[in-house]
């Protein structure tokens, strides 16, 4: 799923046939940022394509690390947590305009734990990488104080919203004034994030066509129609619950 040149990574070192299997899989894939004058800076992901869903660099991913580098003077020294990062590209983009990034991803997922290292060496960024799964409270998400909150295609599965949220929320709320920036697939119209605004008290204060910010040259390599929202808590909501809860 990487959309920029593509350059073969095979170590034909042998092995079982497995083992060669599996690196013949294995991609590393270079994304460009920069204007249209010049390229600031690539960084490289490897990718497997064997694997589903964490070892791909998702169109979701190339729209989130875009905005990440238009934006970039917000991010520049702020802690930026990202949530199902898989293969991290809006999270290294971060690392690499100078925000302190924590990576994260299922903490049952060793292999795009173990990924997201490899490609924080490879890229000579120095993320700290941890196991994260939505809904678990480790003791790991209580020292985590982010002012931004990363997620590219992670509202991919219905059964997970609610795991979602609950941690986009509490990271939210123990973390004031910080902001959930996320891309998605609109498959419904705005009718899901919506619902899911009001089901957790959240608003939405930003909500973006995610071709509408990339370069023609990275928005002809994809297609499906991606949003970008920003979302925070909606204060008022919260206020109202607790004066009805207390009234
Ligand atoms: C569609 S992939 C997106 C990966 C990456 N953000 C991208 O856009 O290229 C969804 C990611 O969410 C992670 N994920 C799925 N369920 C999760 C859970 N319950 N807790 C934490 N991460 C989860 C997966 O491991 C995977 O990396």
């Amino acid at each position: 799923m990487g959309d920029m040149d593509d350059d073969d990574d095979h170590d034909d070192e042998g092995g079982d046939g497995e083992a060669l299997a599996d690196q013949q899989m294995t991609t590393v894939s270079r994304h460009a940022f920069g204007d249209s004058e010049r390229t600031a800076f690539s960084i490289s992901i490897i990718e497997n394509m064997k694997e589903d869903y964490g070892l791909f660099v998702w169109p979701c991913s190339i729209i989130l690390a875009e905005y990440v580098w238009q934006q970039r003077l917000r991010f520049s020294g702020n802690r930026v947590v990202e949530l199902g990062a898989g293969t991290c590209l809006p999270g290294l983009v971060a690392a690499k305009v100078g925000s302190f990034v924590t990576l994260t991803d299922d903490a049952n997922r060793l292999e795009v734990l173990a990924n997201m290292r490899r490609v924080c060496d490879l890229n000579n960024l120095n993320c700290e990488v941890l196991g994260l799964t939505w809904g678990v409270w480790d003791a790991s998400i209580f020292s985590l104080h982010p002012q931004i909150i990363l997620g590219a295609d992670v509202l991919y599965d219905a059964r997970a919203f609610d795991d979602l949220f609950a941690t986009v929320a509490f990271l939210l709320q123990s973390n004031p004034g910080s902001v959930f920036i996320t891309t998605y697939h609109n498959r419904s119209g705005h009718h899901l994030i919506e619902f899911l605004m009001v089901k957790w008290g959240l608003k939405c204060v930003k909500l973006l066509d995610g071709f509408s910010l990339l370069p023609s040259n990275k928005a002809a390599r994809l297609n499906g129609n991606i949003q970008l929202a920003e979302i925070v808590l909606n204060h008022e909501r919260i206020e109202e619950t607790f004066s009805s809860g207390a009234g």
